[in-house]
């Protein structure tokens, strides 16, 4: 459902920071899969989600979903079927609208609320689905985004990029910024909605142990490309240790073709 065809993109071309930040890459995920995304910093992890959500326009290479071609579609047509979450809380939510004012906006990105003829009826359903994060969110709907703490500003992302079953689920580290409590907190209550609502899921993890936790495949980026892509039985039988050897054999050969270029 979601095709990546020989993707590129270079940024500040022709300049001293001149970044091919990916290198014809080439992905398929098909409906309800979830694929984790790993990768050091600079792999191109980001990109990627920025390219799939239309931030940043690919230079070559094609985007389709449902098998129409999104890769040159402004990033506001395509919000209506892509859910995001980033790492920062404060990049999700409009900091100057209330939690209800936010949510009603989701909904109106995803084209739904026609049916909410009052706003009781809406408020409760928001109330319901705040409730279930036990973070206290349920009675803040009329509290601007900008009070709420971190964790809370983070649960109302995920609330408004889940709460209308979008095609594509974006997850950008979306806990690393947060303290490890809430950061496990918020990080059950995401893959419980994930698994209840089957959605197609692309989330991006430092943590190895996350990487291979959460769902059904994973990928491995560098330097603009992907250099693994695990799925199924072999999948469930490796281990953290064997993707920390993959990182370490990368880190030789890099070392080795920048010896090389010294020489
Ligand atoms: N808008 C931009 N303008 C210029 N360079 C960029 C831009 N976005 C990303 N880059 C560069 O492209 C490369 C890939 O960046 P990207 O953010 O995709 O990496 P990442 O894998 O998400 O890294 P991290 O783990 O640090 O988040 C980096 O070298 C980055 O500096
Ligand atoms: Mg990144």
């Amino acid at each position: 459902m979601l095709q990546l065809e020989n993707v590129y993109k270079c940024f500040a071309r022709g300049t001293s920071h001149e970044t091919e930040a990916l290198r014809g890459i080439n992905l398929n995920i098909p409906k309800e899969d979830f694929v984790t995304v790993i990768g050091s910093n600079g792999a191109g992890k980001s990109t990627l989600l920025n390219i799939i959500a239309g931030t940043v326009l690919p230079d070559k290479g094609k985007v389709k979903i449902d098998g129409c071609e999104f890769s040159n579609k402004a990033e506001y047509f395509r919000a209506r079927f892509i859910g995001r979450v980033f790492q920062d809380p404060l990049l999700g939510t409009a900091p100057s609208m209330t939690v209800e004012e936010n949510l009603s906006l989701a909904m109106k990105r995803f084209g739904r609320g026609l049916h909410f003829g009052l706003n009781k009826q809406r408020r409760v359903f928001f109330q319901e689905k705040l409730a279930r994060v036990e973070l206290g969110l349920e009675s803040m709907l009329s509290k601007k985004a900008s009070s709420l703490s971190g964790g809370q500003r983070q649960v109302l992302t995920i609330m408004m990029a889940t709460m209308f079953d979008p095609k594509i689920l974006l997850l950008d580290e979306p806990t690393a910024s947060l303290d490890p409590e809430i950061s496990k907190k918020i990080q059950l209550i995401t893959q419980e909605i994930i698994k209840e609502r089957r959605l197609t899921t692309i989330m991006v993890t430092h943590n190895m142990q996350e990487a291979l936790r959460y769902g059904n495949r994973t990928i491995m980026m560098d330097r603009g490309r992907i250099i693994l892509d695990i799925a199924g039985k072999k999948r469930e039988n490796i281990s953290t240790d064997y993707l920390i050897k993959q990182f370490s054999k990368l880190r030789k050969e890099e070392f080795a073709e920048d010896k090389l270029m010294l020489a």
